[in-house]
């Protein structure tokens, strides 16, 4: 069972019902044994490699303070090289006076001092380039901090040549904000600021005004910011909150959610129809992957939190928008039973429009940890999924090694977490917990107390630990990491599903070097699945799979296993 969602979805209702739209699951790939996909000739590393995301505040502290900096990624380079992971996704690392832990940006092109500065960034790169490892950087365009010079310039009123980038309007003649739209922390979207006599825009906290992107200025200086990162060296961008670029021009009213319910969170009451996936959402996804593909090799991602259908249009209707428009499908799954998990998979592909190439992630930074949200047993069977599915595979840091959710006391998270003191049910901090390095003083994270508490104060959840014991999480998953890098068919052939029996979830992978197949047992029950001839177990969650015949292996409960004719290449 699976926890609230960074959306908030009551549990007894899916995304599709609330929001409106149309549902994941479709039919079209419903039979087992329909293939629809190409193989890319020339994939691009963004298709092949893993994609591991980093919570900067979180992975390792260099400087002493108790928060996470570029010098201590950079430390830890021979970690990521040695997991396997092709590109690192850095959460926001800009100056910030943390109304959203970052994603409040004062300065686009520098970075937070308690983080570095320009020239550890520089060094950190060079740390991963030399190991083969991409940057992917987070990008804020949505919205900055209130603290953001554009916006101080801004709010001085109508002669500030920057009035105009922001999004400011006048009461209605009630002296209510100028229209219903709500929060996604909760509340009004609006704040009355005098001078300069009007409401302000913010889709998120007050201190995160909306800029306005109707205003082919703001447009421009985005795209700057961009390059001034490109120029540097990174290998693309993290898009935060693409779909909401695009709002009403005339900011009408949402209209009310017919099926909101009493008792349903109050955000809900209105459908997002005009405050966001407008129309011109899809220009500016254009506009802004046209920076990208000034630069050779980059790669362009899209925070997208809508139901399937119209999530994957931002991969563009010429895949001139988002090369991968995040699919959250798996990570908002709140029953991983075999039946829905195969669903899952089949209606994101079957929703996928030609040519695109798909992604997978089992969380990020607004979820809670797999771990915690699917339980023990079937942590493993999750991430054998996610790293055998076709599609670029995103990894979040400390998911590894098992960890589970942090627990807080309510006052700590919601002086940090402006969602957590709104929302409650939706705290984002339990995932954010530091890594877990070494047995010892705060696992070895810090010297000094940590910005938040570990999850598990337990040795064996650290990398250390796990890594002398061949049967760890970590061990296995940095197999799967590596055995899906060395196996064309893993990395980049196509998939079908496979009959199986009940409560397991077949499928294939295939590629003319050769196919694999998985085979992943939800239930509790130990489950008898038919192999190809001549095949052999490549890798199992749980030590081997017992033989029943040359054609048939017994799944013990929660066994996940990769099978092939070899290992390949
Ligand atoms: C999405 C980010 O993932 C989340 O952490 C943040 O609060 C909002 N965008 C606002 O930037």
């Amino acid at each position: 069972m699976a926890d609230l969602d960074r959306l908030g979805v009551p549990p007894d209702r899916s995304l599709a019902e609330v929001f409106g739209g149309r549902s994941g699951r479709s039919p079209a790939l419903s039979e087992p044994g329909h293939r629809a996909h190409h193989v890319p000739e020339h994939p691009a590393w963004w298709q092949r490699e893993v994609i591991y995301q980093i919570y900067p505040r979180s992975f390792f502290d260099a400087s002493g303070d108790g928060i996470g900096d570029l010098p201590g990624i950079r430390e830890k380079a021979d970690y990521l090289a040695w997991l396997g992971i092709g590109a690192v996704w850095l959460s926001p690392i800009y100056p910030t006076p943390d109304a959203d832990l970052g994603y409040d940006i004062s300065d686009y092109r520098s970075v937070d001092p308690r983080f570095g500065s320009l020239e550890e960034f520089d060094s950190m790169l060079a740390a991963l380039h030399a190991r083969g490892i991409r940057l992917i950087l987070d990008l804020v365009p949505n919205h900055t901090s209130d603290r953001h010079p554009w916006f101080v310039e801004s709010r001085q009123g109508p002669r500030s040549p920057r009035h105009e980038w922001y999004v400011w309007r006048q009461p209605r003649p009630d002296g209510s904000p100028p229209n219903n739209w709500e929060s996604y922390f909760g509340g009004q979207a609006w704040t009355y600021l005098d001078p300069p006599g009007a409401w302000y825009l913010h889709s998120f906290h007050r201190g995160q005004p909306d800029l306005n992107w109707e205003n082919p200025d703001v447009r421009e200086a985005i795209r700057e910011v961009m390059r001034f990162w490109l120029e540097r060296g990174v290998d693309g961008f993290r898009v935060d909150v693409l779909w909401l670029l695009g709002k009403d021009p005339e900011l009408r009213d949402n209209p009310v959610n017919p099926d909101w319910e009493e008792g349903d969170p109050s955000w809900l009451h209105f459908l997002r129809t005009n405050s966001e996936d407008g129309p011109k959402a899809h220009e500016y996804a254009r506009s802004l992957r046209s920076v990208i593909d000034e630069y050779p090799d980059r790669v362009m991602i899209g925070e997208v939190v809508l139901p399937p259908a119209r999530a994957v249009a931002y991969h563009g209707e010429r895949l001139d928008e988002a090369h991968l428009p995040h699919n959250f499908a798996m990570a908002e799954l709140r029953d991983w039973s075999a039946d829905e998990v195969r669903s899952t998979v089949e209606g994101y592909e079957g929703l996928l429009p030609p040519g695109a190439w798909p992604n997978w992630l089992l969380g990020d930074h607004d979820f809670s940890r797999i771990a915690s949200r699917v339980g023990h047993a079937r942590t493993r069977l999750a991430h054998m999924l996610l790293l055998t599915l076709r599609g670029t595979p995103t990894w979040y840091y400390g998911d590894e090694l098992g960890l589970p959710n942090g627990t807080f006391t309510g006052a700590a998270v919601t002086s940090i977490d402006p969602q957590a003191s709104t929302a409650p049910e939706r705290d984002r901090l339990v995932a954010r917990t530091p890594m877990q390095w070494s047995p010892g003083l705060h696992a070895r994270f810090s010297e000094a107390d940590p910005w938040l508490p570990l999850a598990a104060d337990d040795p064996d959840l650290t990398v250390e630990r796990q890594l002398g014991d061949p049967d760890s999480v970590l061990n296995v998953v940095r197999a799967l990491i590596h055995l899906r890098r060395r196996t064309p068919a893993l990395s980049i052939g196509t998939y079908r599903s496979l009959p199986a029996p009940p409560g397991v979830f077949s499928f294939e992978r295939e590629h003319a070097d050769g196919a694999v197949q998985i085979h992943l047992n939800f239930d509790d029950a130990a489950r008898e699945v038919g192999l190809p001839g001549r095949s052999r177990t490549l890798l199992s969650t749980i030590g081997p799979a017992t033989e029943a015949s040359s054609t048939h292996v017994v799944l013990a409960p929660h066994q996940g296993i990769v099978v092939g004719e070899a290992v390949l290449g």
